[in-house]
Parts: C-alpha cells; sequence; structure tokens
C-alpha cells in the first residue's frame, strides 16, 4: 500500500549530524508495557512510550478489554488486573501491527469470551498460523481466514493449558503469545529457542511479579512460566534500537557527522546492528552504560565502511535493522551478503523485495538472494537521487530517507505516511540534527 504523503529529502551537502538525540521509546517494549501492565493488579506508571500508530492500537486494545488508562503529561497510568478484564465490544484493530496482532492473540486467550483482531491490508496477508497453531495446542479456539493462517483472528480465550513449545521460526512475536497466553492457563508453559531472540517479554513478566526461569540448554535456551499474578509497577521505555539505527548509519555515511543516540536498549536480541556496523569499521562507541537497564548511549562519528557478512545467529538480532544496514553496506567497500533472512519476507513488506528495489532506484548493485540479498558497495560514492516508493512500509521509507543524505539529488520518498506507525517525529528529528 502506498499512500499520499511525500517526503523530499536533499542530500546532506556540507552539513552533517551533530546532536544528541533521543530515539522514539522502544516499540517491542511499549506493546508489552500496556499489556502487562493490563494484567497487573493495580495503577501501573509508564514512561517514555512509542508515540507511533502501532502502539496506539495496542493502547486501544487494552482499553477495549477493560484496563483504566489515563494520560498525565509524558506519562501514563493504568489500572489494570485480571479481574477488570472482559470480552470485548467491537472487533479490536491493530493497524498495522504485526507484534500488536501475535502479542493480543495470546493476550485475549487468557480474557473469557471472544474476542477478533485486524488490521489494515498489509497484516491482512501476514501469517498468522505461527501463532494460531501453539495457541490451538494450549486448548484456545482460535480461528481465521484460511483456516487461521491470516486475519481477521477470532479467539475464544478463557480456557488455556500449559505447554511446552518449540516455535519452528526464531520469532519473540511467538514466544511472546505463547507465554502470555501462559500466563493463565493450567499448569506450566516452556518455549524452547535455539537462537536468542529478544527477551523484553521475560524481562518485563519477571520484572512484574510473574513466576519465570530463564534457563540456557546448550544448544539454545527455555523460558519457562508458571500461571502467574503479576503486580502493577513503573515501566520506564528505554529508547528503540531499531530506530537508533537509523541514525547510526545516517552518521556513518554523512561526512563530519558526531552523534549521540542517547538511553538505547542494548539488551538480548536487539543489538545485532552496533556488532556488524562495528565489523564494518564505524567509528562507534557506547557510554554511560546500565547493565541492570541493559541500555547505553553510543556515540557514533562518520568514517569509511568496508563490505561483511550478515548471518546466522545474530540475524534475529537485527532483523528489522536490515534495510538500514543495507544502505550502509551501500556506501561500504565491497560485497555485503545477509542470509538466513527469509522472514523478511514476512514483514510489513516483503523487505527483500522491497530494499533491493529501494536500493536499485538509487543506481546500487543490490540483488535478491532465497534468504536475503546481495549489495555491492561504492565505497563512498554517492546515490543517485530518485523517486522510491515505502509500499507503506515504515523502515524502507526511513531507509530511503537515511540514504538520501549520500545521494547525489535530492530523493523523493513516496508512502511516507508509512512512518506514522513507529517514528511519527522522524523528519523534525532529521532536521534537528542536520547543520
Ligand atoms: C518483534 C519481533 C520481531 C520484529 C518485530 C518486533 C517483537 O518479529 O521483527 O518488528 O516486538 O517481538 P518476529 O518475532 O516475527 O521475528
Amino acid at each position: 500500500m502506498t499512500t499520499g504523503k511525500q517526503l523530499v529529502v536533499d542530500p546532506a551537502g556540507g552539513r552533517a549530524l551533530r546532536a544528541r538525540l533521543r530515539a522514539p521509546g522502544d516499540k517491542s517494549v511499549s506493546h508489552r508495557a500496556l499489556l502487562v501492565a493490563a494484567l497487573a493488579s493495580g495503577r501501573s506508571r509508564v514512561r517514555g512510550l512509542s508515540r507511533g500508530d502501532d502502539v496506539r492500537h495496542t493502547l486501544e486494545a487494552v482499553v477495549a478489554l477493560g484496563a483504566g488508562v489515563e494520560e498525565v503529561g509524558p506519562e501514563l497510568y493504568i489500572e489494570g488486573g485480571r479481574d477488570r478484564l472482559h470480552e470485548p465490544d467491537a472487533v479490536i484493530d491493530v493497524g498495522n501491527s504485526g507484534t500488536g496482532i501475535r502479542l493480543l492473540a495470546g493476550f485475549v486467550a487468557g480474557v473469557k469470551g471472544l474476542s477478533v483482531l485486524q488490521g489494515d491490508s498489509s497484516i491482512a496477508h501476514r501469517p498468522m498460523d505461527r501463532v494460531a497453531v501453539p495457541l490451538r495446542l494450549m486448548g484456545v479456539p482460535v480461528d481465521g481466514r484460511q483456516g487461521g493462517r491470516f486475519p481477521p483472528l477470532v479467539v475464544r480465550g478463557g480456557e488455556a493449558r500449559g505447554i511446552d513449545y518449540t516455535p519452528p521460526m526464531a520469532s519473540a512475536q511467538v514466544k511472546s503469545a505463547v507465554l502470555f497466553a501462559g500466563l493463565s492457563a493450567e499448569g506450566e508453559t516452556t518455549v524452547h529457542e535455539a537462537l536468542p531472540t529478544r527477551a523484553h517479554t521475560e524481562e518485563m513478566l519477571a520484572a512484574a511479579g510473574g513466576d519465570v526461569e530463564v534457563t540456557d540448554e546448550g544448544n539454545g535456551r527455555a523460558i519457562r512460566l508458571r500461571p502467574s499474578a503479576l503486580h502493577a509497577g513503573e515501566i520506564d521505555v528505554p529508547a528503540d534500537p531499531s530506530q537508533a539505527a537509523f541514525w547510526a548509519v545516517a552518521a556513518c555515511l554523512t561526512p563530519g557527522s558526531d552523534l549521540v543516540l542517547e538511553n538505547v536498549y542494548i539488551g538480548t536480541g536487539r543489538a545485532g546492528f552496533i556488532e556488524v556496523l562495528r565489523r564494518m569499521g564505524a567509528d562507534l562507541e557506547l557510554a554511560a552504560e546500565d547493565h541492570l537497564r541493559h541500555t547505553a548511549d553510543i556515540h557514533v562519528r562518520s568514517g569509511p565502511l568496508r563490505a561483511t557478512e550478515v548471518g546466522g545467529a545474530e540475524v534475529p538480532s537485527l532483523i528489522d535493522e536490515i534495510p538500514v544496514l543495507a544502505v550502509a553496506a551501500a556506501f561500504a567497500e565491497g560485497t555485503t551478503r545477509f542470509s538466513d533472512a527469509a522472514e523478511l519476507k514476512v514483514k510489513e513488506t516483503d523487505r527483500i523485495a522491497t530494499t533491493v528495489e529501494l536500493l536499485q532506484a538509487l543506481g546500487v548493485r543490490a540483488e535478491p538472494a532465497a534468504d536475503g540479498l546481495v549489495v555491492t558497495g561504492g565505497a563512498g560514492r554517492p546515490f543517485r537521487g530518485a523517486v522510491v516508493e515505502s509500499y507503506g512500509d515504515h523502515r524502507i521509507a526511513m531507509a530511503g530517507a537515511v540514504a538520501a543524505l549520500g545521494a547525489s539529488g535530492p530523493v523523493t520518498v513516496n508512502g511516507w505516511d508509512a512512518t506514522a506507525t513507529s517514528y511519527p517525529g522522524f523528519e523534525e528529528d532529521l532536521h534537528r540534527c542536520l547543520r
């Protein structure tokens, strides 16, 4: 879906990115903050929530399910507790959010009654069998288009039983759906993962008093959860590494840049892009590390990049950053391969196709592969100006805007509206940092 708005981004020219910037509140943490607070008895305070449409839809969903919400300045107070939750009166709209619909599917498995979850035209084509299958194994009736493969999803909640489950793909969304359902299930629930995926759900459930245990199984991790009551608390949402990555790449490729990205989450399953940029030779340092909260400031200065190989176990930790890392690769010396990333095909768009199309439009040598893409860099040679399409995908739109900084002429991003899903203030931040 390409919608109306366009953004025209001029090349950086002599300007550079020089600022201290706090990227928006982490989207993954924000969804979970709302769900955990809705389940937790009492009044929770959430600070730094993502202001994107995806998270707003999840906020509306928890209200429809019975949570009380009050906004006081930048803070959100949520009155939660299992006894407040009830069957929603209407269909729940998740907008464009894959995380929203999959996590909510697990959440409503624990809410007595019928919940119907649906979203926009992109969501309508995203695979839901990955959550329908384990939820059914838990005894939860789940249906949807094509036998539950696609939304709308119809979930009859209230009577789940625990399972021992190994998702067939590395997916934090699937793990989280099963864990949310497991919270109120009969018996214990265990999810095994061969490759570590983002650990927010287990971390946040544990912080709210959930009976969660994570063990190293040698060939992966197991997350075991017993049915638990959660208690209200204070949740501070750190800055989103997936958004910080756009600025880190922008600073690398814009000569003279010196940027500090504040308070970024760098815990399990999220910091892969930092390692990749370092392998590419980026001038990138961590400061003000907080080992308890898994956050740090990331200090990036511009400099030449070289090609690398991206694949294997690190992929889940940078899957959302591949479009912008591909922009970095296009600016690096040599050929960069992204492999083991077939999951890209089932994101907001087929990101193998849309990333390759974006780069090719800018004159970059980029080819799709079965499980990723191959990008041959021009060693700092500028991209050409072009009109590029977001296809309704926020990360493709922002990758286009970052590439524009290193282009020889203006880049017009069609479908810029898509950025509202995760980063409504991107354009403003760009103007603020570029001087
Ligand atoms: C997310 C997990 C990832 C990621 C998505 C957010 C999450 O998806 O791509 O943007 O918050 O759990 P998968 O779990 O499908 O890999």
